[in-house]
């Protein structure tokens, strides 16, 4: 008889909780309780058809982090790796918002002992620090001393760069459109927050390299975290120092830019463009072994913590999505089975 579990799909352009068929682990896979997921803008976009899932993950239920339980063992996962009821966490390419979840072995992290926090506080770090911390350390080189720029540093992922920055002992400059977000993240440690075209938030240009520069005492930042894009970039580029890089990682300000090229060249600026979702099972395993040996051992210290705007009930997602939308919310939202 197929096992059932409760899930939310995307039916229609709308999403639906209802019961669906539980996976079955497959070898070399593990099946996961969901303890707790989050709301990510991807699974927005890929309820409006924007976004596709990758092929190998559930096409129609959305979700793509998890904290949880290991609840089963799939043929071929080695006997020492894993036992039933460990706690672990970790990104998926959809699937989620969901009781259980089938993940390979070894794109998961463990959560350690030490980890005092609820899952419902875990589920929200997955997505949030990894695309932080890969995009700002691994990519983007920031080393103690640097400053960094974070875009929307209110949002899941900036709170995590603030906090990952600060921890490396960079100065956090940060741009948010409420100067509630900004006051908020200096607890997270941004030192320096800038609301983009001045006291008005209404003006159509975001102008704010005046001001980074001015914060950084005219020399420009070294790695700037891009999560608005569109109009953005030119005016990172305008707030880079020397040989800085930029990590573009989000789009809700705009596909298209007008950069300075002159600019780029002559500050020797570098622009990444980079997305977790679509990676290999390799570089996922690598970023799980990221999740596992750099990230979870601050959140046992405390010197990470997750930034929870919100936990709602699975049942709920339709609402999650709207606040997400809104863009009134500060950190993440959580969603419990
Ligand atoms: N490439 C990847 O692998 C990857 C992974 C995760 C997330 N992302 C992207 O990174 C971005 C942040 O994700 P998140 O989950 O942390 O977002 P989030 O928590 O939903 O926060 C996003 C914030 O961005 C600001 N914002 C929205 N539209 C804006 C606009 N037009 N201009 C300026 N600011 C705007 C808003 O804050 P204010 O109103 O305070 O400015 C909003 O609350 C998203 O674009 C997401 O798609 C990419």
């Amino acid at each position: 008889m197929t096992e059932m579990m409760k899930a939310v799909r995307i039916v229609g352009g709308e999403l639906a909780y209802g019961e669906v068929p539980r996976p079955v682990p497959r070898a070399g896979e593990l099946l996961v309780r969901v303890a707790a997921t989050a709301v990510n803008r991807a699974d927005l976009l890929q309820v409006q058809g924007l976004y596709p899932a990758p092929f190998d993950a559930p096409q129609d239920i959305p979700g793509l982090e998890y904290a949880g339980e290991v609840a089963a063992i799939g043929e071929g996962v080695p006997a020492s790796d894993f036992s039933l009821g460990d706690r672990v966490f970790g990104l998926v390419g959809g699937g989620s918002y969901a009781e259980y979840v089938a993940v390979h072995h070894r794109a998961v992290a463990r959560i350690p002992a030490a980890v005092t926090a609820p899952l419902t506080e875990v589920a929200a770090v997955p997505e949030a620090f990894l695309t932080a911390y890969d995009a700002i350390v691994t990519q983007g080189g920031l080393a103690a001393g640097d400053t960094l720029l974070i875009h929307a540093v209110g949002s899941g992922v900036g709170t995590a760069a603030a906090q990952i920055g600060h921890g490396l002992g960079a100065v956090v400059v940060g741009t948010a459109r409420s100067p509630e977000k900004l006051e908020r993240a200096k607890e997270y440690g941004l030192l320096h927050g800038i609301i983009p075209g001045g006291p008005s938030p209404s003006g159509p240009t975001p102008t704010f390299a005046t001001a980074v520069l001015a914060a950084t005492g005219g020399r420009g930042v070294d790695v700037a975290l891009d999560l608005v894009g569109g109009a953005y970039v030119g005016e990172t580029v305008a707030a880079m120092a020397l040989g800085g890089r930029i990590l573009l990682v989000g789009l809700t300000g705009g596909r298209t830019a007008d950069v300075d090229l002159g600019a780029l060249l002559r500050k020797r600026v570098r622009i990444h463009g980079t997305v977790l979702r679509s990676r290999p099972l390799e570089e996922r395993i690598a970023l799980h072994a990221v999740l596992e040996r750099r990230i979870a051992p601050r959140l046992a210290t405390g010197a990470y913590r997750p930034v929870v705007d919100a936990v709602l009930p699975l049942a709920e997602a339709a609402e999650a999505h709207r606040r997400i939308a809104s863009n009134g919310t500060f950190g993440k939202v959580v969603l419990v089975p």
